[in-house]
């Protein structure tokens, strides 16, 4: 199959690139940058298109000089609450324009890339000390500008599924882990990555406060197999939004715990409490993942231990 790819050169869509092909499929990115340090041993095998995706002439013209089967949609503007304007042109003005370039190309399908930041804040019994897990029909109330675009272009992808004849579904992500990351996202937001990376290379890392707080947490290989996964699946999917969970909501503790049996002599500060990543909203929370597991028979395969080691591999192979 042919895949269109939005946002390939960033750290989820890097891993998605890397998984279609080693699957034997045709990729091409469309991107706002040129750097493709991301996918370095893959790039050759990748059609690489320069534009942006509130460019919806540019977009058109190449999806449909591509004609993929799948657009996949990762390209996103993440400082929202600094610049929210950019925030709503990017994140609902251009994957309306995603959805349209893949009507025009006739493409089969368009999966878009959401996040649990649709449940966000994650009060009462979605978060601290319960943590029951969020089915996808549970209330979407998010009072973050992040969540609210994600809000809003999951509505732009289910009206196009709904008028046209592209099949249009939205994944709602856990908090994701993962290489790559500390290159491209600068802040808290990285805090899971860089409590393996920085110890990895022989650095410490420390937090005032979190060690208590529980979070679905998923490695960024997971996200790039349910992204397959979803793609490839046949017609008709059964419904619009998806939660991809990692199915541990893990406390900082224990996954600094797991941490330290794998990076050895690694130096983890974590203070007691909650909110590690000092939001003033909660995003900490567990998701229910039964309906991926249900219709596709999708779990993830890496748990905390086992992407630690894998993650630990690449790390130590790069600085090596
Ligand atoms: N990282 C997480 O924890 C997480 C969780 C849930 C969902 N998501 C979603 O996954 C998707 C990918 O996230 P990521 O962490 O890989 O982000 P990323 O910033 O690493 O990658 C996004 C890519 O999109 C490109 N891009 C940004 N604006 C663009 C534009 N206007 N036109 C064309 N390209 C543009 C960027 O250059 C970048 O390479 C996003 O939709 C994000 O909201 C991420």
């Amino acid at each position: 199959m042919r895949f269109l790819v939005t946002g390939g050169l960033g750290v989820n869509g890097a891993w998605v690139v890397r998984d279609l092909l080693g699957r034997g499929h045709e990729v091409a990115v469309f991107e706002s940058r040129d750097d493709t340090s991301l996918i370095e041993d893959v790039a050759d095998r990748v059609e690489l298109v320069v534009g942006d995706i509130r460019d919806a002439e540019r977009l058109t013209d190449a999806a449909v000089r591509l004609r993929p089967d799948c657009v996949i949609h990762l390209a996103a503007f993440v400082d929202c609450e600094r610049d929210p304007h950019t925030a709503i042109a990017v994140n609902v003005g251009g994957t309306a324009a995603v959805c349209a370039a893949a009507v025009a190309a006739g493409a089969r399908r368009v999966v878009y890339t959401s996040s649990k930041a649709v449940y966000a804040p994650a009060t009462g019994k979605r978060g601290f000390p319960t943590y029951e897990s969020v089915p996808e029909d549970d209330e979407l109330r998010p009072t973050g500008m992040y969540g609210i675009t994600k809000v809003a272009a999951e509505n732009v992808v289910a009206w196009y599924g709904r008028n046209s004849e592209v099949e249009c579904v939205s994944l709602r992500f856990a908090t994701i882990f993962g290489p790559g990351r500390l290159q491209r996202h600068a802040g808290p937001i990285n805090t899971y990555s860089s409590m393996i990376e920085l110890p990895a290379s022989g650095r410490g890392f420390a937090i005032e406060q979190g060690g208590d707080e529980r979070d679905d947490i998923i490695y960024v290989l997971d996200v790039a197999d349910a992204i397959a996964c979803v793609a490839l699946a046949p017609r008709p999917l059964r419904h619009e939004a998806y939660n991809v969970a990692g199915g541990h909501a893990v406390s900082m503790h224990d996954f600094a715990d797991a941490i330290r049996r794998v990076v050895p002599g690694a130096a983890l500060d974590i203070g007691p409490g909650l909110n590690p990543m000092q939001m003033p909203d909660s995003y900490y929370m567990a998701l229910d993942g039964t309906r991926m597991e249900e219709e596709f028979g999708w779990r993830p395969r890496y748990d905390p231990d086992r992407a630690i080691r894998h993650y630990y591999e690449l790390v130590r192979t790069r600085l090596a």
